[in-house]
Order: structure tokens, then C-alpha cells, then sequence
């Protein structure tokens, strides 16, 4: 595998972890130049999703060090290739997990690219060339236009960061369930952490009943009065979670470790679906009664396609939908990745990259 091909001549600045130790450094680096289905963004902030950290310290085995973490990215475009439609310099633009697809499946060819056997990720991917993908923690990324979105007027750039990973993920599996649409149905989310509270968020806006399931009775305040949850069950009390037995149409599972599928499934009314996005590196077990007795289904997804986030992101406008985050300057990255990784985050680390002013955004 290359690192590199003749034409990538744009030197980078970014920061890399290079180990399972996940500690992250300055990095240099280098991108292709802008081709003619390109746009070159200048990157404002990236926030740290909790796949960051997994790829990070590769929890999953499958990193390829030195690894720039970040899908959560957002800037300016400064740069725009010949074939490239819909952008133009200066647009505020996007850039979530999606680096390319075959662009010629079942799936590309139904707008659910994510789904594409050939997917390649923004990070710790291989590019159509054959070069490993560096991610958002840098000050500029080259981006195939098909995998680009505007990011509307009416968001704050930093709050929107984390939609291109967090609100997708949990946006695409209520939209496939019909609850962006109508409301009136009973939701539960599992983890209230970077995706849990956008979750609540959107079950809000989209005018459902809200149940957050969380091992940590701390953040009850919080997920009701500030995020606008209806109900806050802790999971650790076997009162609350007898409560809830059979009250809930949907849930939806974000916890990023291990835990037990069967008292989550035992909250979901019969046919109810409990939707998997978390993604714990041993697998979890699952129980048949639950399902047997209840006429339950279990699933899972990863992100949304394109248009599908840009979809997400016209209705966050409209709705004023944002992430709650916590902006920090690239030499603390370390220091959120440990409190990420001890659930110390109220709810997304956003990195100001340009707040970093050691070196230009970038340079040939
Ligand atoms: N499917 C996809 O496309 C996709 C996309 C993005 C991320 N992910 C994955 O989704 C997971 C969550 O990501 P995130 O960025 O939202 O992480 P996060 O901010 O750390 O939130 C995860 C939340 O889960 C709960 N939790 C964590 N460990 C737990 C455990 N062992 N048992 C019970 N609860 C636990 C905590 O909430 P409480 O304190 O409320 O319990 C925590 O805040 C990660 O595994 C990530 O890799 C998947
Ligand atoms: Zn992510
Ligand atoms: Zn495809």
C-alpha cells in the first residue's frame, strides 16, 4: 500500500496517532492535488467521534498507523475541480465518513452509498488510487464532490461538526422507520453520549415521547431540561427498567462497550425494533426469548448516504438543530480523548483547527 502517488504534492499539516498507545501528535503529511471531480476544503473544526478513539488505539484491529482520525469535518471550500457540480469557492461545506463508493451499485445507484461493498472511509481507508486516507484532524482535505455537503447558513459551523457522523447515524435509521415524517411514537435511546443526545434532539424536534436509558444518573437533569427528554430511566435501577417494560415502539443503541441486549429488548412493546449503531469491539449477546415472546426485531446501521445527510442538515436549519459542544484547541485533543473514553463529554468535542496558528492551512 502507498502512502503516497505522484500527485500527491500538497504537504499537510495534521495530527496522527501512531500506536495502540492512541496518543496523538503534530503530523505531516500529504494530499493529492485537487483533480477535476475535487474540492479542496480548508478545515474549521472536526469534532471527535467515539469511532476517533477506537480507530485510535485500534480497538477494532483494523488500524493502519499513522492514522489522522476526524469525519467530522467542516470549512471552506477553496478549490473546485472542472467536473465539479453544486460548489463553488467559498461555500461553507462538509465532510463526513464517506471518501468513495464504486459509484455503480445497487446501492450507489439508490442514494445508499454507505452500503456500497467498495466504501471507502475519509480515514484509514484506500482511495480509488490506492493511497490511505487521512481524516479531519488536519488543516486541509481534497474531497471527491459526491462527498461533499453544504452546510447551511443558519448552523454555527462548530455546532454543526459532529451532524456529518453523529446526526446522520442516528437521523438515518429514525428516517428509514418513518419518524422524521409523523410523531406520537415512543422512542428510547441507549447511551446519552455524542449520538445519544442527538438522538433526543431529533425524537424531539420530530415530535415523539423520549425515554433516555443511561448508566449515568448525573446527566437526568440535563437530557430533560436541556435536551428536552421526556423520561430518564438508569439503567442500573432494576425499578426504573421494570417501569419501562413494553412501553417503547423504538430504541435506538449508542453505547460504544459492552452491555446487555436483554433488558433493552425487554423495554420494547411487542414488534418493536431495538436499532444498533454503538459499536463495542467484543460482540454482544443475544437472547431469543425476548424476541420469540415479543415479535421483536434487532438491527443495525452505519451513517446515511449523502443525500440523505444533506437532507439532515436542511432540516437542522430549519429546525435550528445543532450539537451541543465542548471547542478545543488541537494540543488538547489527548486530553478529550481520555475524558471521552471516561464519559466525560457534555456531548462532542469540537477541535478549532484553526485556532492552531503554527503553520499555514496548507502549502505545496
Ligand atoms: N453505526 C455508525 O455508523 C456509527 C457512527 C458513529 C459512531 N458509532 C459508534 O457509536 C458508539 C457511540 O459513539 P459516540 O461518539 O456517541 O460515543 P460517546 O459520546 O462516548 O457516547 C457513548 C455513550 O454510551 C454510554 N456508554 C459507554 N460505554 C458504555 C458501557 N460500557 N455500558 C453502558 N453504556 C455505555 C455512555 O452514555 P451514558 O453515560 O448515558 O450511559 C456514553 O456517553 C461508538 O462505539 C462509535 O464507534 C457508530
Ligand atoms: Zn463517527
Ligand atoms: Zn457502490
Amino acid at each position: 500500500m502507498d502512502k503516497t502517488t505522484p500527485n500527491h504534492t500538497q504537504t499537510v499539516s495534521g495530527w496522527a496517532a501512531h500506536d495502540s498507545s492512541g496518543k496523538i501528535t503534530p503530523f505531516t503529511f500529504q494530499r493529492r492535488e485537487n483533480g477535476a471531480n475535487d474540492v479542496t476544503i480548508q478545515i474549521l473544526y472536526c469534532g471527535i467521534c467515539h469511532t476517533d478513539l477506537h480507530y485510535a488505539k485500534n480497538d477494532w484491529g483494523i488500524t493502519m498507523y499513522p492514522v489522522v482520525p476526524g469525519h467530522e469535518i467542516v470549512g471552506v471550500i477553496t478549490k473546485v475541480g472542472s467536473n465539479v457540480k453544486g460548489f463553488k469557492e467559498g461555500d461553507r461545506a462538509g465532510v463526513g465518513c464517506l471518501a468513495a463508493t464504486c459509484l455503480d451499485c445497487e446501492y450507489c445507484n439508490t442514494h445508499q452509498e454507505n452500503y456500497c461493498q467498495q466504501l471507502q472511509f475519509t480515514y484509514n481507508g484506500l482511495f480509488w488510487d490506492g493511497t490511505i486516507t487521512y481524516g479531519g484532524y488536519s488543516h486541509m482535505i481534497v474531497a471527491d464532490y459526491r462527498y461533499v455537503v453544504h452546510i447551511p447558513e443558519k448552523l454555527n459551523m462548530e455546532g454543526a461538526a459532529p451532524l456529518l457522523c453523529a446526526g446522520i447515524t442516528v437521523f438515518s435509521p429514525m428516517k428509514d422507520h418513518g419518524l422524521v415524517e409523523s410523531g406520537g411514537k415512543r422512542i428510547g435511546v441507549v447511551g446519552l453520549g455524542g449520538l445519544g443526545h442527538m438522538a433526543v434532539k431529533f425524537g424531539k424536534a420530530f415530535g415523539h415521547h423520549v425515554t433516555v436509558i443511561s448508566r449515568s444518573a448525573d446527566k437526568e437533569w440535563e437530557a430533560k431540561h436541556r435536551l428536552g427528554a421526556d423520561e430518564f430511566i438508569v439503567s442500573s435501577e432494576q425499578k426504573q427498567m421494570e417501569g419501562g417494560k413494553k412501553t417503547m415502539d423504538f430504541i435506538l443503541d449508542t453505547v460504544s462497550g459492552q452491555h446487555s441486549l436483554l433488558p433493552l429488548l425487554e423495554l420494547l412493546k411487542i414488534n418493536g425494533t431495538l436499532f444498533i449503531v454503538g459499536a463495542p469491539s467484543q460482540p454482544l449477546e443475544l437472547p431469543a426469548f425476548p424476541l420469540i415472546f415479543g415479535k421483536r426485531s434487532v438491527k443495525g446501521g452505519i451513517i446515511g448516504g449523502i443525500k440523505e445527510t444533506q437532507e439532515m442538515l436542511y432540516l437542522c436549519g430549519k429546525h435550528n438543530i445543532t450539537c451541543d459542544t465542548e471547542l478545543i484547541r488541537p494540543d488538547q485533543i489527548n486530553d478529550a480523548m481520555h475524558r471521552l473514553a471516561n464519559n466525560d463529554v457534555r456531548y462532542r468535542f469540537v477541535i478549532d483547527i484553526a485556532s492552531s496558528s503554527s503553520q499555514p492551512p496548507c502549502s505545496s
